[in-house]
């Protein structure tokens, strides 16, 4: 078949980041083919079906549109490889667990397998696109590897982090706040730099493209992130004085957000930030500034991420004190397991931190989630028999003690929490962890409520001390 494609566009790695970003890519530039290829032939399989690998709104009629017109999903790396002109990477850098760096700096060891593959399948120059969140100077690392070689191909690298959100990725992607994209400042990076301008220009203005040095491209995805995380845990740190002083902070959280030099996103109090992102990325941060001798600044950032284990240890902490001290043989409930609505993904999602301290207590958990069943159930499966998973909030609820709401799906507010009530044993608890609830209403019903950084509404005449860790 003869193809009269403009360009050839190849991304590795076809997971949250790498699927949703190449069908966005295939949507908007029907002249460019973009290939996603991987090495988990499963995943591929699921990227050519009707049910995607991933749970993201939008995304199934994206894929629908493009595939087999100009996207296309394959196991065949080097094909791939030789074909392209422009390489994305989006392979996964996980917490290295192991040596120096363990706990904190990132395993690369599936970015350098990455690029010795493209140096030894290319036969022609390319634009390597970092897309994965990778450490500043990876991109040096990478160059340094493919141009290790007697084959005279030419390689650019560029930086090109992702800023997507899980749950809004496709509308992320339509219309970003800003693309980034970093290159070496010579001649040939400056024009490969130009010619993935021209890829995004497609369909985003150019004031939003922004360009720089490869360093600030790749120092300004961690940054971003580390910022986004501060603003919880700020507010995490803040929900426990407001339990402690009656203030409220939704109330708080409102006044403060109505300054426009703050802005009222990411002020929602909550159980905990997961995802895939947040914590690597500070670790990451972190772990660079202790290299360079920083000591201060990375005691700085790590305390967010001490916060965050702060906030999902005290959620415990207040379950545990307000259900009498004891949680054995209870049955608690979980309303979500996804590390955020609109995701089936648990990545450090607070639920599991949150499940086995609870098991640790010998309480029987029941865990029911719209998305995320199938990937709680590989996160728990070493406690396999002190957890039962129900697709079915109601019949989950049923027989329990408590509740606790550790994601903020919308179908969560619109149950029916008189019959949830009237199934459950009595004193019946909920613990918001996401402040989703009618706090007020729930406590008419009967409920003894808990929220995250409010007064709590009980039926008691008088309120545990929590004592904290
Ligand atoms: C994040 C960044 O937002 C995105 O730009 C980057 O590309 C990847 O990392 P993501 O992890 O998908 O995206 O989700 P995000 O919406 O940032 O939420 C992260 C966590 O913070 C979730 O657990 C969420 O529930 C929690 N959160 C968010 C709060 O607890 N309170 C808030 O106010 C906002
Ligand atoms: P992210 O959230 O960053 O997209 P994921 O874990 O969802 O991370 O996706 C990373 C993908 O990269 C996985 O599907 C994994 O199988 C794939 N992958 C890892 N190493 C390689 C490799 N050497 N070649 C191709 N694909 C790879």
């Amino acid at each position: 078949m003869i193809e009269n494609f403009e360009k050839r566009i190849l991304c590795i790695g076809a997971g949250y980041v790498g699927g949703p970003t190449m069908a966005v890519i295939a949507q908007k530039c029907p002249q460019y083919k973009v290939t996603v290829v991987d090495i988990n032939p499963d995943r591929i399989a699921r990227w050519n079906s009707e049910k995607l690998p991933i749970y993201e709104p939008g995304l199934d009629d994206v894929v629908r549109e493009a595939r087999g017109r100009n996207l296309f999903f394959s196991t065949d790396i080097e094909e791939g490889i030789r074909e392209s002109d422009i390489i994305f990477v989006s392979v996964n850098t996980p917490t290295k667990t192991f040596g120096a760096g363990a706990g904190m700096a990132a395993d690369l060891q599936y970015w350098e397998k990455t690029a010795r593959q493209i140096r030894e399948c290319s036969g022609s120059p390319k634009i390597i696109v970092e897309k994965s969140t990778l450490p500043v100077k990876t991109a040096q690392a990478m160059k340094r590897i493919l141009l290790a070689s007697d084959k005279k191909n030419h390689f650019e690298v560029l930086s090109n982090p992702e800023f997507l959100a899980e749950g809004t990725a496709v509308q992320d992607l339509e219309k970003p706040d800003r693309v980034l994209i970093g290159s070496d400042e010579t001649v040939s990076g400056l024009k490969a730099r130009n010619d993935l301008v021209e890829v995004y220009a497609n369909w985003v203005d150019r004031d939003r493209i922004l360009t720089t040095n490869i360093w600030s491209s790749e120092l300004s995805k961690l940054v971003s992130n580390a910022f986004l995380a501060q603003k919880i845990s700020s507010i995490n740190a803040i929900s426990a004085l407001c339990e402690k002083t009656d203030a409220d902070v939704s109330e708080v959280a409102r006044a403060v957000g109505m300054d426009d030099r703050l802005g009222p996103r990411f002020l929602n109090a909550s159980v905990g930030f997961g995802g895939s992102c947040f914590k690597k990325d500070i670790l990451n941060l972190v772990y660079l500034c202790r290299y360079y001798g920083l000591f201060e600044v990375a005691d700085y950032w790590e305390s967010v991420v001490r916060i965050n284990d702060y906030q999902k240890n005290r959620f415990v902490f207040n379950m545990l004190a307000c259900m009498f001290n004891t949680l054995a043989t209870k049955k608690i409930c979980l309303f979500g397991f996804a590390f955020k609505a609109d995701t089936g993904d648990t990545r450090e999602s607070p639920a599991i931190f949150i499940s086995r301290k609870l098991v640790e207590e010998k309480a029987e958990l029941i865990i029911t989630d719209p998305e995320a069943l199938e990937n709680a159930k590989t996160d728990l499966q070493d406690i396999e028999g002190a957890v039962r998973y129900e697709l079915d909030p109601y019949a989950a609820a049923e027989g329990s003690d408590a509740i606790a709401i550790m994601t903020e799906w919308k179908l969560y507010s619109d149950l029916d929490y008189e019959r949830i009530y009237q199934s459950m044993v009595k004193p019946a608890f909920i613990f918001d962890g996401r402040n989703i609830l009618d706090h007020r209403r729930l406590f008419d019903i009967g409920f003894n409520v808990y929220p995250i950084g409010k007064p709590p509404l009980t039926h008691f005449d008088d309120q545990p001390e929590i004592c904290q860790e």
